[in-house]
């Protein structure tokens, strides 16, 4: 029997690398969109062995190009995602709002069997974010367009791949004072990449009755108790100090001028919001999917590179010590 086809966009992402290996792992073909085959190629190639996948450069908005892949695919699955604006056309609405229609219009002209699409959580609460009201936007259109669409919305994903925990180690080990926005009190309920990888896999495989999914993980914790557990892994000690709102806006304006800003003024509104499961929808638990995976196990393997000494930092060479027992 031939294999069915999944259709990814994002597909060279964090969530886009766990996705097409377990979809492919489990014998179904995907096509992965990207806009620069020439720099993505490698890595998106990587992820399947030959013959499971197959990489198409295109723009998203090239309608005629992305059609033509939808007449050979079941399944489509979107990831693109911006967390900031920066360059033209690349706006919150073009990829979050506009984007996910043409999407969902092409998935019920070619009748794909499902839709899946990546939003994010407590986008109904954050009413003065801009990218939540786009996210938000983006999701009515799926729903309005293709009945047969699971809108996904996951707390902060991780993994040895994201720009969340790599990149607050990285700060944390240069910077000798930390920020802490909102006191640092903000909950979140991270969800490790192979959790919600699972989750998609399986609403492709079987299926979902409900069309919102809050995807959380096993624990919830606040800003700051991310950061102190980054900071015990990677045994370093930093202030962790209170940011004034005033002084937070500022630090942001100044980010927003950089090519690749670490933090801007609309997620710095984002921030003021709880990041967790909110009672409204079903969540990964009640389909039968809760999160096995936990911050500090998962971030704990990876973590030592960040550790002074690096690779040379972890018990297996720990040369003083086996001197001393001599
Ligand atoms: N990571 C999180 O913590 C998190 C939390 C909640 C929701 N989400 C959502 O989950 C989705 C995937 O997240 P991720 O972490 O895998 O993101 P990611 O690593 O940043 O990857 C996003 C992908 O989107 C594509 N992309 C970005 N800008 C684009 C543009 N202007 N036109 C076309 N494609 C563009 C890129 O593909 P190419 O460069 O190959 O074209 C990229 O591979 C996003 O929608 C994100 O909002 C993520």
């Amino acid at each position: 029997m031939k294999a069915k086809n999944c259709l990814i966009f994002g597909g060279s992402g964090q969530i886009g690398s766990f996705l097409i290996r377990k979809l492919t792992k489990n014998d179904l073909r995907v096509t992965v969109v990207t806009r620069n085959i020439h720099q993505k190629g490698l890595k998106i190639k990587t992820q399947a062995n030959a013959g499971y996948i197959d990489i198409v450069e295109a723009n998203i908005f090239e309608e005629k190009k992305i059609e033509k892949l939808f007449s050979e695919a079941d399944y489509c699955v979107n990831l693109v995602g911006i967390l900031y604006e920066k360059r033209k056309g690349n706006t919150f609405k073009n990829i979050h709002t506009i984007f996910p229609k043409l999407l969902a219009k092409l998935c019920k002209k070619h009748n794909l069997e499902k839709f899946i699409h990546i939003s994010a959580l407590g986008i109904n609460e954050a009413i003065d974010s801009k990218y939540a009201i786009s996210k938000l936007a983006g999701e009515k259109n799926i729903l309005e367009n293709f009945s047969k669409s699971v809108i996904l919305r996951p707390s902060i994903v991780f993994s040895n791949s994201d720009n969340f925990s790599t990149q607050f180690m990285t700060l944390l080990g240069r910077l000798p004072i930390f920020p802490l926005y909102y006191s640092g009190k903000t909950k979140f309920m991270p969800i490790h990449c192979s959790d919600l990888t699972d989750i998609i896999y399986h609403i492709i495989s079987k299926g979902s009755d409900a069309q919102i999914i809050e995807c959380v993980g096993p624990e919830t914790l606040t800003f700051k108790e991310i950061l102190e557990i980054l900071l015990n892994l990677i045994n370093k000690k930093r202030l962790l100090v209170p940011f004034p709102l005033s002084m937070a806006k500022l630090s942001a304006k100044f980010f927003e001028l950089l090519p690749n800003p670490l933090l801007t003024e609309d997620q710095l509104r984002l921030l003021k919001y709880d990041n967790i499961s909110t009672g409204k929808y079903k969540t990964n638990s009640d389909i039968g999917l809760p999160s096995k995976l936990y911050f500090k196990d998962e971030v704990k393997k990876y973590s030592y590179m960040w550790r002074d000494g690096g690779e040379f930092s972890t018990e297996k060479y720990n040369f003083g010590d086996k001197e001393k027992k001599s």
